[in-house]
């Protein structure tokens, strides 16, 4: 496994390859890798003669600052499980390779996708997101580019950059995968201590629920049952809990008016903030 700290020899090794005829697939992180993310990596592999896996905690993307601070650094064993994993390349740019000029996010019209959700609730969050995964496709121009669904509104917008800039790279929607309890992986739950670990399968739980009894409820009494799922056990506070049109995050008033419907919630627990979704249909 090599590791490329720079942007130049990034772009230069993906032609390289490119130009002998070699597909590439490529993996944006940012680090405190887990299991999903070696799904990713995984499926990059089956797919692609050679994966690079990205490490950049992207300072633009964060609305809140203490979120940057305490988000969780663990080089050491990221690199470790990436090697075991069997990553070709490692991109792992500073902050000036990535923003040489000026710290700060690109300008970005993603329409309503941008003004429901994480956009409505994370101010700027996807305009710094789509800044930093252009740049990183300008340095790793791939044939295919791999994401996770549990970052479902991420997944749809990146697709929609792709498409405004005419880019030539697949966006590979991955599965999310699960703690054996139900909890979605994240590099959040590092963050979460031994007690609210063991309660926050209950977002996974409910969410699951709403998938049943979306037969019988309406979209009002399913927002209700969740919220008093959620807010009857402490200290998890529902953030939001949304269904919405799984194609374009169009808010569903009357789930058979739609042809894929998804459930999205976010949940803060202990100052952590859980983020899950759930297909309907
Ligand atoms: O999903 C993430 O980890 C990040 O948002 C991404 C896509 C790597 C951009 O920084």
């Amino acid at each position: 496994m090599e590791i490329i700290r720079s942007f130049l020899r990034m772009q230069e090794k993906t032609a390289s390859i490119k130009n002998a005829g070699q597909t590439i697939g490529f993996v944006p992180t940012m680090g405190a890798l887990h299991l999903g993310h070696l799904a990713l990596l995984e499926q990059s592999k089956t797919e692609n003669d050679f994966s690079v896996v990205s490490i950049f905690v992207n300072p633009t993307q964060f609305n809140n600052p203490e979120d940057l601070i305490n988000y969780p650094r663990t080089i050491d064993s990221d690199l470790e499980k990436l090697e075991t994993a069997g990553c070709d390349f490692v991109f792992l740019p500073s902050v000036d390779e990535m923003y040489p000029t000026e710290v700060v996010s690109e300008k970005w019209n993603f329409g309503f996708l941008e003004m429901v959700m994480e956009g409505k609730n994370r101010p700027g969050h996807f305009q710094g997101v789509a800044t930093v995964v252009k740049r990183l496709f300008e340095a790793v121009p791939s044939h295919k580019a791999y994401f996770g669904m549990k970052d479902y509104q991420q997944l749809l917008i990146i697709k929609e950059m792709v498409k405004q800039l005419g880019l030539d790279i697949k966006i590979v929607p991955v599965s999310i995968v699960r703690e054996a309890d139900g909890l979605a992986m994240s590099s959040r739950n590092l963050r979460l201590s031994a007690k609210n670990r063991q309660i926050a399968p209950h977002i996974y739980q409910t969410i699951k629920q709403v998938v049943t009894l979306a037969k019988q409820l309406s979209v009002e009494e399913l927002k209700q049952f969740v919220n008093e799922q959620i807010n009857q056990k402490p200290p998890m506070v529902l953030e939001y809990f949304e269904l919405a049109d799984g194609a374009d995050l169009q808010p569903v008033t009357n789930i058979v008016d739609h042809q894929s419907v998804m459930a999205f919630i976010v949940v803060d627990l202990g100052g952590v903030r859980l983020i899950d979704n759930i297909s309907i249909f």
